[in-house]
């Protein structure tokens, strides 16, 4: 089985991801560092060298690569925030995985992305990185008023992280598996 974990940039798919896989003791797949390596290039410069519609091929190309490599093994993948914005993404990952969304609210998302915009490209608007915590505010409530219900719409159980631990979340994801 496939356990993905899906929702806003900064709501810690990637930290909980860890430390499940290492709870269910299975393999631990991060999508936007398979992105990456196939690409050998950062997710910042693949946004400002090809573009955003270049990035979205690449993700969708490594998230067919690690399904059909995956034979029935179990496996713990973190996607991106806006992998299931494709529709061809976010079927894969419907029907292909348990897909757990991890819901956060803008305050854990905006405390969580303070000290990290750099990284990710999809916080700036127009090319511009939010100058301050009310713009970044501002541009996370815009994607998540576009991204929410397609979040809840490909997850077979959504978690609310707010006030959580990643290690409490992983717990509580583990407990539905069992
Ligand atoms: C994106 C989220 C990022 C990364 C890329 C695009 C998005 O992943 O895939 O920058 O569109 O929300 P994280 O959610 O792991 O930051």
């Amino acid at each position: 089985m496939i356990i993905s974990l899906c929702g806003f940039m900064g709501c810690g798919k990637s930290s909980v991801g860890k430390i499940l896989s290492s709870m269910l003791s299975c393999r631990f797949e991060d999508l936007d560092s398979c992105i990456e390596r196939m690409a050998g290039k950062s997710i910042p410069e693949i946004f400002s060298e090809k573009g955003e519609a270049a990035f979205r091929e690449m993700e969708k190309e490594a998230l067919k690569g690690i399904l059909s490599a995956s034979d029935g093994e179990n496996i713990v993948l973190s996607l991106g925030g806006g992998t299931v914005t494709g529709p061809e993404c976010a079927e894969l990952v419907r029907e292909r995985t348990f897909c757990i969304y991890l819901k956060a609210g803008t305050d854990t998302l905006v405390g969580n992305l303070r000290e990290d915009w750099a990284s990710r490209p999809m916080l700036s608007r127009n090319g511009e990185t939010p100058s301050d915590m009310l713009a970044l505010r501002d541009r996370i409530e815009e994607l998540m008023a576009a991204r929410s219900a397609i979040y809840e719409g490909v997850a077979s159980a959504v978690i609310s992280t707010d006030g959580k631990s990643f290690d409490d979340i992983a717990k509580e994801i583990s407990g539905i598996l069992h």
